[in-house]
């Protein structure tokens, strides 16, 4: 993976100042524990919760059709890892076939309703797999309740059924009772730090995504987001973040130059906001802290971004994510078209591509648009763990920087406590 921070300088007072702060919690990370806010980086050593979760994948590898129920930090991982490993149309090719079951919308939830129920006619293998860390997330609920009662006339439905949540959580004894399988999260591993558990284990190696690749890939990202230098990506990205915001920028564009990293930028979208958008800092200042990300697609959203991102206001640091190596593919030669636009015939398209890119960041650069660049060699899973770690652990510094707790998420509860007291009528 390389990382270019050239175009986002920061003063070397500053990165002094940042990685003073971001030392002892360095240290933390380089030694993990399930005990503390930092667990999720433990995940990466827990073979027996990784071989726990391909292993029950295994004993649906004949799945013809996987649901995942859940939203936000537990399914958003898991739609990340199998975009950008199986393609963009996988949902059209691959086998299992997968449906996301996030939101209650009554016409989206009909059409998957409707999905099962032909896949249940059709005599398919289908495997439902509900996440929640809570286990009382209204969405979820009512979606498990609205499909379990459609899969209950498979024989045996209680065999197709797997439910990935906190131990102990009313979800938890639900799936006792029910006699459904059960995927444990560890209690400190928060939603959108989930995607190396269970959470997204199952799934993904269903799906047939390499997870201890991924994990590979997670670990060694690990080995150089620790170092006390400017070879650290991680503590550079964070720091980067931190000094623009203080200067007033409070946007971070995530342009992904591959359709395939769409939903990765997605799942980055929710790490950012979730993580840093916060009203006080540790000691209880309100700050009304955050970064507001987006996610631009390379080339499609230049021509719909690109004006207002190259000349509207100053108010952006972006982070530009790229693939060196990708499918060979000619443009054909064409003697008609061939007048429409030079330099095209015969050339290769990633060629191509890269020149939009290259032009989009000249634009850039130009205009003085502060931007990072992250080169993945290729896209599998060992650079997918990999960019995902590295983006965790700049998250965890970031939050560390604006002195906020970037593992809760108050804000999304008190969502959730208000529409259970409407449910109820109050
Ligand atoms: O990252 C988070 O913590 C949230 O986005 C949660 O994942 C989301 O709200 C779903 O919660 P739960 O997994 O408890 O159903």
């Amino acid at each position: 993976m390389n990382y270019d921070f050239s175009n986002a300088p920061i003063p070397s007072t500053t990165f002094e100042t940042g990685m003073k702060r971001l030392r002892l919690l360095m240290k933390m990370a380089a030694e993990p524990t399930y005990e503390d806010n930092l667990a999720s980086l433990a995940l990466l050593k827990d073979y027996d919760l990784i071989n726990r979760a391909g292993a029950l994948a295994n004993h649906f590898k004949d799945a013809d059709m996987l649901i995942v129920i859940g939203i936000g930090g537990s399914n958003l991982g898991t739609m990340a890892v199998a975009e950008a490993c199986l393609g963009k149309h996988y949902q059209l090719r691959n086998t299992p076939q997968v449906l996301f079951a996030d939101t209650v919308d009554p016409n989206y939830s009909q059409e998957i309703v409707s999905l099962l129920q032909h896949a249940i006619d059709a005599k398919k293998h289908i495997v439902i797999n509900a996440v929640s860390k809570s286990g009382t997330t209204t969405e979820t609920v009512v979606l498990l309740t609205l499909l379990i009662e459609a899969i209950k006339q498979v024989p045996d439905y209680r065999d197709h059924v797997v439910i990935t949540t906190d131990k102990g959580s009313k979800l938890w004894h639900t799936a006792k009772q029910e006699g459904f399988h059960i995927l444990e999260i560890p209690a400190k591993v928060g939603g959108r730090y989930s995607v190396f558990s269970p959470v997204g284990l199952f799934p993904l190696a269903l799906l047939g995504i390499d997870i201890q690749e991924m994990i590979k890939g997670a670990v060694y990202a690990m080995s150089y987001c620790m170092q006390d230098n400017k070879k650290n990506p991680a503590a550079l990205g964070a720091i980067a973040l931190w000094h623009y915001n203080k200067k007033g920028i409070n946007i971070h564009d995530t342009f992904v130059f591959s359709q395939q990293l769409e939903c990765v930028g997605k799942w980055y979208r929710q790490l950012l906001a979730e993580s840093c958008g916060k009203e006080n800092t540790l000691k209880g200042k309100k700050v009304n802290a955050g970064i507001t990300p987006t996610v631009s697609v390379g080339s499609v959203d230049l021509h719909s971004m690109g004006q207002l991102y190259i000349d509207g206001p100053s108010d952006k640091i972006t982070t530009f994510i790229n693939v060196e190596k990708q499918t060979d593919l000619f443009i054909p030669n064409n003697k008609n078209l061939a007048l429409l636009v030079d330099n095209i015939q015969g050339r290769q398209m990633k060629e191509v591509m890269d020149a939009i890119l290259g032009g989009t960041l000249k634009a850039y650069e130009q205009q003085k648009i502060p931007h990072m660049q992250i080169t993945l060699p290729t896209i599998d899973e060992k650079t997918i763990g990999e960019l995902l770690q590295m983006k965790m652990l700049e998250t965890i510094y970031l939050g560390a920087l604006l002195e906020i707790n970037p593992f809760d998420q108050p804000a999304v509860e008190k969502y959730k406590v208000e529409t259970r007291k409407l449910l109820a009528g109050k």
